[in-house]
C-alpha cells in the first residue's frame, strides 16, 4: 500500500539522491544535504513497504502563494499515478494553510495540466525568480514553463471572515 506522509529527518539521504538524479538531468534544481536537512518539513514523501518512492516540497512565499518544487518519483516507479497522489496532498496541505495560489516552474507541463494547473507568466512570481532563477546557470536558456493553480478558500476561511464582518466568533 502507498503512505503520503511528512518527510522525517530520516529520509533525507534518499532525497537526496532522489532529487541529484533528475538535477544531473537538468530537470530539478539541485538540493544539498544541508539544504534538505534545513528545509525537511517542507517535504512530502511517498512510501511503500519502506521504501521511499517518490517526494515533493511545498514552499511558501507569503500569505498567498507557494510553489511546488523538487518533486520527483524514482525513474522505475514512473506513471504509476505517485506523482498525482504527492502533488494532490500538497495542494492539500496548502488549502489547510489557507493559501490562494500554488505555482510550478517546471520541463513537463503536461503533468502539472493533469492536475488543473494552467500556464501563467513567470513574472507573477518575482521572488522565485529573484531567490532561484538568478542564480541559476540555465537562467538565458530557461526552458521552464510556470504553471499555477488557483485555490478556493476553505469553507471555514468562509465561516472565518463572515464572522469577522457580523462580529460572531466560531
Ligand atoms: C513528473 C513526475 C513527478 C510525474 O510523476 P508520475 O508518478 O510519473 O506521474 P503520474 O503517474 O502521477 O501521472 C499523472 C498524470 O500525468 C500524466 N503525466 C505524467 N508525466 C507526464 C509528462 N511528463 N507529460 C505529460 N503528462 C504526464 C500521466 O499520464 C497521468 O495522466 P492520467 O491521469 O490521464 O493518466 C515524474 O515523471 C518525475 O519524477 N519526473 C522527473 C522530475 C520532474 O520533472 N518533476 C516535475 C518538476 S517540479
Amino acid at each position: 500500500m502507498l503512505t503520503i506522509r511528512k518527510a522525517e529527518l530520516r529520509d533525507v539521504p534518499v532525497l537526496h539522491r532522489l532529487i541529484n538524479h533528475y538535477a544531473a538531468e537538468r530537470v530539478l534544481l539541485p538540493r544539498t544535504l544541508t539544504d534538505l536537512y534545513e528545509n525537511v518539513w517542507e517535504f512530502t514523501v511517498a512510501e511503500r513497504e519502506g521504501q521511499l518512492l517518490g517526494c515533493g516540497a511545498l514552499k511558501f512565499y507569503n500569505q498567498e502563494i507557494a510553489e511546488i518544487r523538487s518533486l520527483c518519483v524514482d525513474t522505475a516507479l514512473k506513471a504509476n499515478g505517485i506523482g498525482r497522489t504527492i502533488s494532490e496532498s500538497l495542494v492539500e496541505e496548502a488549502k489547510r494553510f489557507g493559501l490562494r495560489t500554488v505555482f510550478a516552474l517546471t520541463v513537463t507541463p503536461g503533468f502539472f495540466e493533469k492536475l488543473g494547473f494552467r500556464e501563467t507568466p513567470r513574472e507573477r512570481f518575482p521572488t522565485k525568480v529573484w531567490r532561484d532563477c538568478l542564480g541559476c546557470p540555465l537562467y538565458t536558456e530557461c526552458n521552464e514553463i510556470a504553471l499555477s493553480l488557483e485555490l478556493a478558500p476553505s469553507s471555514t476561511q468562509e465561516v472565518d471572515a463572515a464572522a469577522e464582518t457580523t462580529g460572531v466568533s466560531s
